[in-house]
């Protein structure tokens, strides 16, 4: 069946409508469905985005977006979860993830549209975790399988074992390389980038990327919502993994996918990119 998106659009990740410091449910659900009215394209979430009281905090979150829109692909994750109040553990044997995936699945009330494996990078046996992601979609417990986390090294290993449906890496403008997206452009496989801003403590974006913020100034949008747009027309087989907790936030970048990228906006993002040595 694969992972599949419409080709341009953005993503809604839950994390911080969880995890950040005075987060409610109410405050949650208010900006999922005002992405879900927006037209955000799918909701990321994670065993791991838990709350101490609720293993499935982030889950039942995303839940909410179907009651909205029955059809909306939801992303989760296994292999990462809470185990107190500040920490969380890394377990990627195939009892846990078959564990995971079937109590996401139990919270989803449908198999997840897409299950990745969080924390790919630390795990110290891949293998025995990629057959199990198979074995779970060859048994209809997941609709598609992937990897998070993952280096160009780890994507050719858990290829040559089975079919990688999609992969979500942290694409953070002006910070992170863009190998693991060239790689998965090249074998047709959708690449998730997650936080294009940095998350909630990075520096202004507008010191990393000044083309496109000063283009921005120019065109009268946020520089978010340009730095989205530009990454969308730059990076084709890309979706931005978002993590707004407010409502205007979350409109004003799924905005982005409507915006009309001119050349100097498209110039700035390829040149503040490149300045910083992550060229595309
Ligand atoms: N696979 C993994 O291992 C992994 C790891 C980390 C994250 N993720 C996924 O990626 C998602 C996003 O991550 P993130 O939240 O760390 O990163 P992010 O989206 O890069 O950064 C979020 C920050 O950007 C701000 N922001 C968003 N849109 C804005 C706008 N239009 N104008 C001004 N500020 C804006 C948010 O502000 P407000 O909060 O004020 O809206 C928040 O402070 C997570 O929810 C999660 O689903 C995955």
């Amino acid at each position: 069946m694969g992972f599949v998106l419409p080709p341009r659009g953005v993503v809604l990740g839950v994390a911080s409508l969880v995890l950040k410091e005075g987060a409610t449910i109410d405050g949650a659900l208010a900006v999922v469905r005002a992405a879900v009215d927006a037209g955000v394209l799918a909701i990321d979430t994670a065993r791991a985005y838990a709350t101490v009281d609720d293993d499935a905090a982030g889950e039942r979150i995303a839940q909410a977006a179907r009651a909205q829109a029955p059809g909306i692909p939801i992303i989760t994750k296994a292999g990462h979860f809470r185990v107190g109040r500040a920490a969380w553990d890394v377990d990627g044997s195939p009892e846990r993830v078959r564990a995971d995936a079937v109590r996401s699945r139990e919270v989803l009330g449908a198999p997840p549209s897409l299950l990745l494996l969080h924390r790919a990078d630390r795990v110290d046996e891949i293998d025995a975790s990629v057959r199990e992601l198979a074995s779970l979609r060859e048994r209809g417990v997941v609709e598609a399988i992937g990897l998070s986390n993952a280096s160009v090294e780890l994507l050719d290993r858990a290829r040559a074992i089975t079919e990688i449906d999609a992969v979500e890496n942290r694409f953070a403008f002006g910070l992170d390389p863009a190998a693991e997206y060239r790689y998965c452009l090249e074998a047709g496989i959708p690449f998730l980038a997650y936080a294009p801003f940095g998350g909630p403590k990075a520096e202004p974006l507008a010191t990393r990327v000044p083309r496109v913020a000063a283009s921005a100034m120019a065109h009268g949008i946020s520089v978010h919502r340009a730095a989205l747009a530009a990454m969308l027309d730059a990076m084709p087989g890309a979706w931005p993994v978002i993590g707004s907790t407010r409502v205007e936030s979350v409109l004003d970048s799924i905005a982005a996918a409507a915006h009309e990228v001119e050349d100097d906006l498209r110039r700035a993002f390829a040149e503040d990119l490149r300045s910083r040595g992550v060229g595309l």
